[in-house]
């Protein structure tokens, strides 16, 4: 799209869908596509027009939808292997790479994510399903050396079963299929609750799902404007095991609520990245690791540079090189080809933002670039800003801005940056710029994070583990370690062998 009308945006953006099948606003209960009594509506950040109205579903629905899961999943789980679990997960990859413009178009909608970031989202989404098609085929277990004569331990690793799937509106797709990936791989039935802002790439890869061969009850899909209702799954004992993705106030009172049922849990949540710059950098990577993981999705993922400390020596120069690229930014619609900065994803994203702004200009902070919202009714824009003379004072030193600011801290020493990147409740990426190997060890030793990108900041792939420490949550995503979350490892000790 070069140029757009507002009011015919979306309209012609979905027309020229290849298949407008995929744009489903139903919920998937007990394999069937279904109408509930209720609806809410999906606004499109980019225009902050209606989207579509997407069924509503109650506390009934998401009853149905775990029971007629776990009805199903202990069939799933003895009528397959790894193996054929895995050529399943390989043809749903393949279906939603060969349908990947449409799930792009309609994440980018929804999301008001750049279209071509939407694009790069579903292939990430897609690697997640291939790592575990493969992974499905090695999920081994042990044998164990017995104290007791004639007698042999092995170990096997069985699905946990029922799991509710939480998930958050910045990577509709990814955050999708890392975790119902490795379910699926591991044998386990999913309830899913997509996000409101953005129930419609969910839904589309539910159908891919299907089509792909997925017995159709082991995916079920509850979209919901209730939040009660969708407690259920942190409730129902059917359910074996709770997966979300979101802020740490919902992670701790989902902890709390599955408590009584004993639930698995994982939690992926807020953080508060800090991102250090030593004298020593080289500071045209430090620019170019800022602008991708500050403004990447317009500054709104859980690993985003929040704080960026820059040593007081190069502090000017980096400043200035930043300021030159995020000057080069480009806001608009996300589908338009020359923008290359979306929209946030509703007013209270803005809103936060321009609190952040405000509150840091108010303590003595200036402005390098941006630092002001877009008009209203127009989108949910703000534009890529850049702060300095940041203090430790302002909320932007504590709180998440979830937003494209980048406010510019600087320091003298290596201990007091530690000091400062730590001194947060949140732990799950840190980011530092350094030549000195040695520098390099220790910083990334000392800083309490669950992922590090050193000289980079590109830190998420299927093949690395994801997730935080402290109130960032618990449990790994991806990787060798993301079936562990699905599965538990049972032993099985054979006696009084005659061998
Ligand atoms: C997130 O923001 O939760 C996910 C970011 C990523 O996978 O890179």
């Amino acid at each position: 799209m070069g140029s757009y009308d507002p009011s015919h945006y979306h309209r012609d953006a979905l027309s020229k869908l290849s298949d407008s099948s995929l744009l489903i606003g139903d919920a998937f209960i007990d394999g069937v596509w279904q109408k509930t009594d209720n609806t809410f509506e999906v606004i499109e950040p980019s225009t902050e027009t209606v989207l579509g109205q997407v069924q509503s579903c109650d506390t009934q629905h998401f009853q149905n939808a775990i029971q007629s899961a776990n009805k199903a999943q202990s069939e799933y789980f003895k009528s397959t292997t790894g193996h054929t679990r895995g050529a399943f997960l390989k043809k749903w990859a393949s279906l939603i790479l060969e349908n990947k413009r449409d799930i792009a178009t309609i994440l980018s909608l929804e999301n008001g994510k750049l279209i071509s970031e939407a694009e790069g989202e579903v292939v990430y989404a897609t690697s997640f399903i291939s790592w575990f098609a493969e992974e499905a085929t090695r999920c081994y277990g042990v044998t164990i050396p017995s104290s007791t004569p004639n007698t042999q331990v092995t170990t096997v690793k069985e699905p946990v079963g029922v799991c509710g799937i939480i998930t958050p509106w910045n990577f509709p797709a990814a955050m999708i299929t890392r975790k119902i990936a490795p379910a699926f791989a591991a044998g386990c039935a999913v309830v899913i609750k997509p996000p409101r802002e953005t129930p419609y790439t969910c839904l589309a890869l539910t159908k891919l799902a299907v089509d792909a061969g997925i017995p159709p009850k082991i995916i079920q899909v509850c979209p919901t404007k209730n939040r009660e209702a969708s407690l259920e799954l942190a409730t129902n004992p059917l359910v074996k095991k709770i997966s979300f993705t979101g802020s740490t106030g919902v992670g701790k009172m989902l902890a709390k609520l599955a408590t009584d049922t004993l639930k698995r849990v994982s939690l992926e949540l807020g953080g508060n990245a800090p991102f250090i710059v030593f004298e020593d950098a080289n500071l045209d990577l430090a620019v170019e690791g800022a602008m991708f993981c500050k403004f990447r999705c317009s500054g709104q993922t859980c690993v985003c540079a929040n704080r960026l400390y820059v040593q007081r020596s190069v502090a000017e120069e980096f400043t200035q090189k930043l300021v030159a690229k995020v000057s080069q930014l480009k806001t608009g619609p996300s589908l338009v080809s020359t923008t290359t900065q979306g929209p946030l994803v509703n007013k209270a994203a803005v809103n936060k933002v321009q609190e952040h702004v405000d509150d840091a200009l108010a303590k003595g902070a200036k402005i390098e670039a941006g630092g002001k919202p877009g008009a209203p009714g127009q989108g949910y824009f703000f534009q890529p800003t850049v702060l300095s003379s940041v203090t430790n004072d302002m909320i932007v030193a504590k709180d998440e801005t979830f937003g494209p600011l980048a406010p510019v801290f600087t320091f003298d020493t290596e201990d007091e940056v530690i000091q400062l990147a730590n001194d947060t409740e949140f732990g799950l990426a840190g980011y530092f710029f350094s030549r000195d190997i040695n520098r390099a060890m220790r910083v990334a030793a000392r800083l309490q994070v669950g992922m590090v990108g050193v000289n980079t900041g590109k830190i998420s792939a299927a093949e690395t583990p994801f997730g935080g420490v402290k109130e960032s949550g618990y449990g790994r995503e991806g990787s060798l370690y993301g079936m562990d979350e699905y599965t538990y490892t049972k032993s099985v000790t054979v006696g009084n062998l005659d061998i």
